[in-house]
């Protein structure tokens, strides 16, 4: 097993956890973390015997954002020069499915990075926000993107452009978080979620995230025409005749995940 600075790794049966370690910070994301939790991710992405990973942070903090004290001294030209800000392209084209685990201040960096994920599960003290408002800059990890598509226009406004926070349970009704859990059972519930999705056949489980994704990128048309052509294309998997089969028969498909 790798060894991080600033992530602790775990493997659950067919789970990979990625449990954020910067406590004193608040899980601010300096460069360190966000390599970390990149390199996790693509270990558990790399491990057969992964199918669902799940990221989490402390109790008082999935992640406060990016790390104000790094970027703080930061000139243009090293802000855009060197491309400082790409790394968690890495993350993004991760193909297991992701949960975030969401329990305290999910704020700037931090809540665009639960966004990059697939599904985001909170604590009932969650706090989502995008305060870069008030530190004299806007979001710079997709939240401007990402929060539109996952609350519509006026309330992504509202956030973005008061830095106002909102709880775990506003989140849910606003579509942002999938599902609220008290604070101490949440990491068990993502766990028992992502071994769910992990005991899928991990083929169709990547094409299921990739085909959904899709209605996020493109047009509904070009969507539609690519979750068809994966659809045709679950047939020439075992899995597919494996799992038709054992409905027929009454009884629990046995994956291969070939
Ligand atoms: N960067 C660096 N350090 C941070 C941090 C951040 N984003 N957030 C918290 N910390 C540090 C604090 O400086 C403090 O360190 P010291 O003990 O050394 O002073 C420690 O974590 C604990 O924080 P607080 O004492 O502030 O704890 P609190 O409970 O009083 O407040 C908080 C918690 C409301 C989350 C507050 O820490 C806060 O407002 N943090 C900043 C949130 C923020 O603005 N995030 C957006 C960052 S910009 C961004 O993310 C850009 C982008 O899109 C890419």
């Amino acid at each position: 097993n790798a060894k991080f600075d600033n992530v602790l790794v775990e493997r659950r049966e067919r789970v990979g956890i990625v449990t954020f370690n910067r406590p004193k910070a608040l899980n601010a994301l300096n460069s360190g973390l966000i390599q970390d939790i990149c390199s996790a991710a693509e270990a558990f992405e790399g491990d057969p015997e992964v199918g669902a990973i799940v990221l989490t942070g402390s109790d008082r903090a999935f992640a406060a954002g990016a790390d104000i004290k790094e970027m703080a001294s930061l000139t243009f030209s090293e802000a855009y020069g060197e491309n400082r800000f790409k790394e968690f392209a890495r993350l993004t084209s991760i193909r297991k499915p992701i949960i975030a685990a969401v329990n305290g201040y999910a704020l700037g960096g931090g809540c665009e990075l639960a966004m990059m994920c697939d599904i985001i599960l909170a604590g009932e003290k969650a706090m989502f926000g995008q305060p870069e408002i008030t530190l004299g800059v806007i979001p710079g990890w997709g939240g401007t993107q990402r929060l539109i598509r996952a609350v519509g226009k006026s309330k992504a406004m509202e956030m973005v452009l008061t830095g106002n926070q909102i709880d775990a349970h506003q989140a849910e009704r606003e579509g942002l978080v999938a599902r609220v859990y008290p604070a101490e059972e949440l990491v068990d519930q993502a766990v028992a979620i992502a071994a769910k999705i992990g005991s899928m056949s991990l083929p169709v489980a990547l094409m299921a995230k990739e085909a959904t994704n899709a209605a996020y990128e493109g047009t509904l048309a070009e969507g539609c025409r690519l979750e068809r052509r994966m659809f045709h294309s679950c047939f020439a998997l075992d899995d597919q005749k494996e799992g038709m089969a054992a409905f027929a028969e009454k009884r629990a498909p046995k994956w291969t995940h070939k």
